[in-house]
């Protein structure tokens, strides 16, 4: 397996830790590439650093890890999208971090996939933050869950399959206009992570009585 990942910041390089220890053959992708190839020479296990457009091209599975905001720059960079699976992780939010940008009639998750129409887009990990992705980070402690939703089922199974890899437990959460309802679950955990005192350590979880 192959991921591509676009960003080199927190959730980027996160990403890249964490797959590169399990084994994943990861490639980054910065608008510098560069800082890139450094980050991928820190992260070793044979990960390579490059410009987005080459890293895109080079894997099926790709983690967007940039802000909503800059997500159009980030896909226009990227190329030719046609089959790939495209992960969004982002939560559309404001600067201040305290609300969203859009929402209830659609999502950033949808607002990907009309920017990279022949691409297969599956929204996850955005409940999550960066300082779960370390596996050491959640040892000692129930499985973290990552909602997985998306409208093709191979690219459902397949970043799911990721998330397992990971260590997560992999939640199917329907269709890709789920984001509608993932993305304001996303803000809330931001929330009570950053202004309720929880710290980054909260993600939520969904449970059967
Ligand atoms: N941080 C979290 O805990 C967390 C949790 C869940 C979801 N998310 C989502 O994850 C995504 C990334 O968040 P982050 O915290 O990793 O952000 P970050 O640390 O600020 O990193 C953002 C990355 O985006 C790159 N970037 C900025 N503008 C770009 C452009 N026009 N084209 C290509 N790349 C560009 C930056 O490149 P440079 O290094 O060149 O500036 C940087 O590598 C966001 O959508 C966020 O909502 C974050």
């Amino acid at each position: 397996m192959n991921v591509a990942i676009i960003g080199t910041g927190k959730m980027g390089s996160g990403f890249a830790r964490l797959l590169a220890s399990q084994g994943v053959e990861v490639i980054i992708g910065g608008r510098d590439a560069i800082k890139a190839a450094q980050l991928a020479q820190e992260v070793g296990g044979g990960t390579r650093g490059t410009d987005i457009a080459s890293a895109a091209k080079s894997a099926e599975l790709i983690i967007l890890a940039v802000y909503y905001q800059k997500l159009d720059e980030a896909i226009r960079a990227a190329g030719n999208l046609t089959g790939k699976v495209l992960i969004d992780i982002s939560n559309p939010i404001t600067e201040d971090f305290k609300d969203l940008l859009i929402g209830h009639r659609t999502s950033a998750a949808e607002e990907i996939q009309k920017l990279a129409p022949d691409a297969k887009v599956v929204k996850a990990y955005n409940t999550i933050f960066a300082q779960l992705l370390p596996a050491e980070s959640r040892e000692g402690r129930e499985p973290v869950q990552v909602f997985v939703a998306a409208d093709d089922y191979e690219a459902k199974r397949a970043v799911s399959d990721l998330v397992t890899k990971g260590g997560f437990e992999a939640v199917d959460a329907g269709p890709l206009s789920n984001a509608r309802f993932l993305e304001p679950i996303g803000e809330m955990n931001i929330h009570f992570g950053f202004f309720l005192g929880w710290g980054t350590s909260a993600a939520p979880s969904w449970k059967k009585a």
